[in-house]
């Protein structure tokens, strides 16, 4: 049988509900209380459905933090099995790392590794967990890049690189009321025009959201919340794949710059990690 595949540049593959560390504002809503991962099985079972109508070219492991999925290497290896030819980029913390032989990424190429830094003080922590990796490889190119919101510095050998980026101000994507997340009443095309994930549609639990808020926020407070429908099922494919990086309704949840609730990234405050992850 033949499919109408279409292309999609990125997709988020959501493989962890839960973070090791909570930071006011995520975008997958880390300070709130969030559990589990996703199984191998659910993963196998998404991307055998969702392959023969997606083409993709970056496939991102995300969560949460997808380093606490114990089955993370085998789910690289399934993410294969359906995308031979997909670069795969793992979103982390980094504090996890040292978990995994440094080697092992490098079976999955094309691969990438974007690590955030979270706290300024463990910066020097996480570099040495990232010097291990480069450090199975020899001839390795640096650059440094100062994007929009963050600095990054990226690390590349061939089909294999690794981003260490630094963001400073995380916006909140929703309101609060009684330290609950509530949708905000901007206007959505203001909202999506100062979005930080205005192009980054995810697959959650199966199906597919515009963005990481709209599903976790979804997930954890509201099938309901703003009316937003999920796409799960291809029937639906056409107009979710024509809704990616556009405004649509459910974006008034966001703020829009008169309303954004900010938190300073730098301020170890908004930033909370236990110290069993900083071994
Ligand atoms: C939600 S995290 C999940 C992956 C992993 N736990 C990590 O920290 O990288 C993915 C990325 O979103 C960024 N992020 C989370 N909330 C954000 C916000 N409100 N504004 C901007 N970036 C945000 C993080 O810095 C991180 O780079
Ligand atoms: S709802 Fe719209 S504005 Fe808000 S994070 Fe998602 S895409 Fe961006």
């Amino acid at each position: 049988m033949t499919y109408i595949r279409h292309k999609l540049k990125r997709l988020d593959l959501n493989i962890a509900y839960a973070c090791n560390i909570k930071c006011s504002g995520c975008i997958s809503l880390s300070d709130f209380p969030r559990k589990g991962v996703a199984t191998l099985e659910e993963v196998d079972s998404w991307l055998k459905y969702w392959h023969n109508y997606l083409d993709i070219d970056v496939i991102v492991l995300f969560g949460g933090e997808p380093l606490i999925n114990p089955k993370l290497l085998d789910i690289c290896k399934c993410i294969r099995k359906y995308y031979p030819a997909s670069t795969i980029r793992l979103i982390t913390n980094g504090y996890l790392l040292d978990n995994f032989d440094p080697k092992c990424w490098f079976e999955y190429e094309p691969f990438e590794i974007q690590v955030s830094i979270h706290r300024l003080d463990h910066e020097s922590n996480i570099n040495k967990k990232i010097k291990k990796i480069i450090e199975t490889k020899k001839g390795w190119s640096t650059t440094v890049e100062n994007l929009n919101q963050h600095q990054q510095i990226k690390f590349s050998l061939e089909n294999f690189t690794i981003y260490k980026s630094k963001f400073k101000d995380f916006v909140a994507p929703y309101g609060f009321a009684n330290n609950q997340p509530i949708p905000l009443s901007s206007d959505p095309k203001k909202a999506h025009s100062l979005c930080g994930s205005p192009n980054t549609p995810v697959l959650y639990k199966g199906k597919l959201y515009k963005c990481p808020p709209v599903a976790n926020l979804i997930d954890l407070l509201d099938e309901n919340w703003n009316n937003y429908k999920s796409c799960d099922s291809h029937e639906g494919l056409e107009t979710f794949i024509k809704s990616v990086g556009c405004p649509e309704s459910v974006c008034a949840q966001c703020p829009d710059n008169t309303n954004a609730i900010i938190f300073d990234h730098f301020d170890k405050g908004n930033v909370h990690v236990k110290e069993k992850n900083l071994s």
